[in-house]
């Protein structure tokens, strides 16, 4: 039997790093609705030129300061693009978002970002406590740039502040919300609250789409989160990290879910934890303990010199970046805990293919001469939660280059016919073509001056 429930927009979430070029057409290609860049700075974006490459058949914004590429797009993905900003300032992020508009479809502005860096400049999930500022940047690029506009936000400890914030944002004429229903002190530990999402759905003051995030791992937890929510779309981070087909194989499963099995509650709800009421999960004391953060911010610290703060500041920085490396599986280690979870949660889905998906990423990294880094921290992120992967995962994360990485994972001869035809994309793996190309030029003018 059909299930009657529409198929929420699938997306690809934003992820830093991982959500550059060849990841996002990997997404694409296996069935993603919409995919969402990594979050671009403004300020970097708006000291860019844009320019069209014809050995890859992309636009490339190149950075003015360093010449590396901020950001690579293909005709195949501008119209299912979204290009997600961090910005605290309404007149940069009209700036960039005028440089970019053409080549995408919309803009997103990320307020959820956790880092102490995002946080300490007003940007990320620091917007949603500054909520006229948030509005501000919102209602700037409504009025001035002609695609639509969005935001991705975090929830709030108390579910009203939740409510009004949106209601704030819906004010500006924005075209959808996404909700990643954690609090920002949570990073992405324990469950995703889904019933503040299914609330924010149900409150009859806010009235556009909102697409849900958190903790989506396999078709069963896309279902149930629909059934659940009623949302209008999902967006998918670490679940299209283990598994990058897993928008076609919501699709495939979609048809497969009668109506009536997903109306009713199973006996022992898998997913009672996600269900619980905000004020159950104990978030306050989390907020409590996690101050130490704001404690640390250089000018609310008293009786400190400038330097003493900034040092503390700094400190706290490599610790968080220390804490999310580990607790992300990008230290060299595999992720232990996020596999468990997602094992129990894909009863029933389609088997990830996982090494054949790895090549296939590799091979449009390959193609599309994406940073050999930028290849090796995505493929770490894609057989991470693969317990069985363990040697596969081992062999990436030994290798130093885009010649040891193709052996790796078994397309040596791709790359070998790749760059025999296209030696240049030796540069671009290393993302130095731009530079060399400007080293070059600036030569040839002292040369004729
Ligand atoms: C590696 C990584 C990078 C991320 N980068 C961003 C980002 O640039 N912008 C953003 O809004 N969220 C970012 N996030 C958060 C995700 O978009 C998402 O909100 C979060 O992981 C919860 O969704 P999930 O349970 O599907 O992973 C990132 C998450 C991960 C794992």
């Amino acid at each position: 039997m059909e299930s009657t429930q529409e198929i929420p927009k699938l997306c690809l979430a934003p992820m830093v790093r991982v959500c550059t070029h060849p990841f996002r057409l990997l997404a694409l290609r296996h069935g993603a609705d919409f995919i969402y860049t990594e979050e671009i700075i403004d300020k970097k974006l708006i000291d860019v030129e844009r320019i069209v490459n014809e050995d890859l058949k992309t636009i490339d914004y190149v950075s003015n300061k360093d010449k590396s590429v901020v950001l690579r797009i293909s005709e195949e993905e501008k119209p299912k693009l979204v290009c997600q900003l961090g910005t605290n300032n309404p007149e940069t992020v009209v700036k960039a978002a005028k440089i970019i508009q053409n080549d995408v479809h919309s803009i997103d502005i990320n307020m959820g970002c956790p880092e102490f860096f995002s946080i300490h400049a007003g940007m990320g999930a620091g917007l949603v406590k500054l909520p006229e500022k948030a509005r501000s940047i919102l209602q700037a690029l409504t009025e001035n740039i002609d695609i639509p506009i969005s935001c991705k936000i975090r929830i709030l400890p108390e579910a009203t502040d939740t409510f009004e914030f949106i209601k704030t944002m819906q004010s500006t004429g924005i075209e959808h919300l996404s909700i990643h229903s954690r609090i920002r002190e949570e990073l992405s530990k324990g469950f995703a609250h889904w019933s503040i999402i299914r609330e924010v759905i149900q409150n009859k003051d806010i009235t556009i789409p909102i697409r849900a995030n958190g903790d989506c791992f396999s078709c069963n937890d896309a279902v149930e989160i629909k059934r659940y929510t009623s949302c209008d779309g999902i967006l998918i981070a670490r679940g299209a990290c283990h598994n990058p087909a897993i928008f076609n194989d919501i699709k495939d499963h979609w048809t497969t879910v009668s109506h009536e099995e997903t109306k009713e509650e199973p006996a022992e709800d898998p997913y009672q934890e996600h269900k619980k009421p905000l004020h159950e999960c104990g978030l306050d004391k989390l907020v409590e303990e996690e101050t130490k953060l704001e404690e640390f911010k250089p000018e609310v610290k008293e009786g400190m010199s400038k330097n003493q703060a900034k040092k503390r500041a700094k400190k706290m920085l490599k610790k968080s970046k220390k804490d999310n490396s580990a607790q992300n599986g990008t230290d060299g280690k595999q992720s232990k805990t996020l596999a468990r979870i997602i094992e129990t949660r894909n009863h029933g889905c389609n088997k990830v293919e996982i090494l054949s998906l790895c090549q296939e990423y590799l091979k449009i990294a390959i193609e599309y001469g994406n940073r050999f880094g930028n290849t090796k921290y995505t493929l770490n992120y894609m057989l991470r939660t693969h317990k069985k992967e363990e040697e596969a995962f081992q062999r990436v994360n030994s290798a130093r280059n885009m010649k040891e990485m193709a052996k790796a994972l078994s397309v040596d001869e791709f790359y070998t016919e790749q760059v025999a035809e296209r030696p240049v994309l030796i540069s671009y793996f290393t993302d130095t073509f731009y530079k060399k190309k400007n080293k070059l030029k600036r030569q040839k003018i002292e040369e004729e001056e």
